[in-house]
């Protein structure tokens, strides 16, 4: 053996990316490496000696893991697990782990190794994926629709403008007029639809700028019935971005909040409606399946009625609304925007407190 450097081991563990846990056979923790004390958010100094099952905790997975593992001492067989769910500090994680039994003749024995790879990472890109194909088939559908629907659309109020001119008697300009407006309207929503057709045109912008445009225009409409509170970091860095475009995202937004909070009045029994317009960096921001270093972070967040855990997932799609007069397009061109700029919108939402959040990316080089 003399041929190979001697090595640390122990310092090896310590740096392997995977989370290492050895059990002993009461099935208390023996030792766990920098990557498990990290994963676990616990140090070996406050686990050593404690129940494995203090940390291996999950109860919204369906898995007997304490049997599981009981069995595995008892009979030396290995296993492995995909997609396993384990609450750490009362939030659930997903890890692909292996255990397998390591004999020792120390007192000990037999221990029980297990090697865990969180997988959130990894199932967050891949969710993320799927969700932008289907929007770009949404919006593709969506275009094509709108097209159908706006083509005969010239035709109709031409030949209806002439029927008007012939017909001649207010009797019946009553019914012209209300094609006419009818097939406006129609044409306006097939516009929206198809979106804006201008390219975006890339400068470089203080988000600031375009935010505290949103925020005046808001503070206009709602004439200071809800408080605005500014959150800004001043040192933000300035991104390439289309500002006009910026404008109709933080607008499309603001405007949803608002509307959150006026449709429903009777929510605000105890508290006043407020909008906050939040500024932040925030570092290693996975968009796309992209790890970006650093990126720009804009929330806007109200206290109004909140959206449900089971819509939430879907209100980017478009034609996805809830409001009668809606159209369920606001969100889906918002994001749409944000991903022609690599940056995405997410959203999460309890009642009396709903925040969307823009992601820009500003540094050039990112991590992969
Ligand atoms: N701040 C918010 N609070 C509550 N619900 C919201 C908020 N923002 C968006 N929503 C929900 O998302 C849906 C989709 O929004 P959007 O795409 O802008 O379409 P629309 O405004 O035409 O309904 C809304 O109908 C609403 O149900
Ligand atoms: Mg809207």
């Amino acid at each position: 053996m003399d041929q190979y450097p001697s090595i640390d081991y122990r310092l090896l563990v310590d740096n392997l990316t995977t989370a290492i846990l050895l059990i002993d056979s009461d099935l208390n923790i023996f030792y766990l490496n920098s990557s498990c004390e990290a994963l676990f958010d616990i140090s070996l100094l406050r686990a050593a000696g404690q129940p494995v099952m203090n940390i291996l905790h999950a109860p919204n997975d369906g898995f007997n893991t304490l049997d599981a593992l009981t069995n595995s001492l008892k009979t030396g067989q290995a296993y492995t697990r995909r997609e396993a769910t384990i609450n750490v500090n009362f939030k659930d994680i997903h890890v692909d782990y292996s255990v397998s039994q390591i004999n020792t003749d120390k007192p000990y024995h037999p221990l029980l190794l297990i090697e865990l790879n969180p997988i959130d990472r990894m199932l967050k890109i891949s969710k993320e994926e799927s969700l932008t194909q289907q929007h770009q088939i949404t919006r593709q559908l969506i275009r094509g629709v709108a097209h159908e629907i706006k083509n005969p659309l010239g035709g109709i109020r031409g030949a209806t403008q002439l029927l008007a001119r012939s017909l001649n008697d207010p009797q019946y300009t009553e019914f012209t007029d209300i094609i006419i407006s009818e097939v406006d309207r129609l044409r306006n929503l097939a516009d929206t639809m198809l979106g804006s057709r201008q390219l975006p045109s890339y400068e470089l912008v203080n988000v600031h700028e375009p935010l505290e445009r949103v925020r005046s225009l808001v503070a206009n409409q709602t004439k200071k019935k809800i408080k605005i509170i500014r959150d800004y970091d001043l040192s933000l860095p300035e991104v390439k971005a289309d500002r006009d475009q910026l404008i109709q995202v933080m607008l499309n937004i603001c405007v949803n909040a608002v509307q959150a909070i006026t449709e429903n009045k009777e929510f605000f029994v105890d508290h006043q409606p407020e909008l906050i317009l939040r500024t932040r960096i925030q570092r290693l921001v996975t968009i796309n399946g992209v790890l970006h270093r650093s990126t720009i972070r804009i929330d806007i967040e109200d206290n109004g009625i909140g959206i449900p855990q089971e819509v939430v997932e879907s209100i980017f799609y478009p034609l996805v609304t809830t409001r009668a007069k809606g159209t369920g397009l606001g969100l889906s061109i918002a994001q749409n925007i944000m991903h022609q700029h690599n940056g995405m919108i997410e959203c999460q939402s309890i009642p009396k407190k709903t925040v969307f959040s823009l992601y820009l990316p500003w540094e050039s080089n990112h991590v992969t």
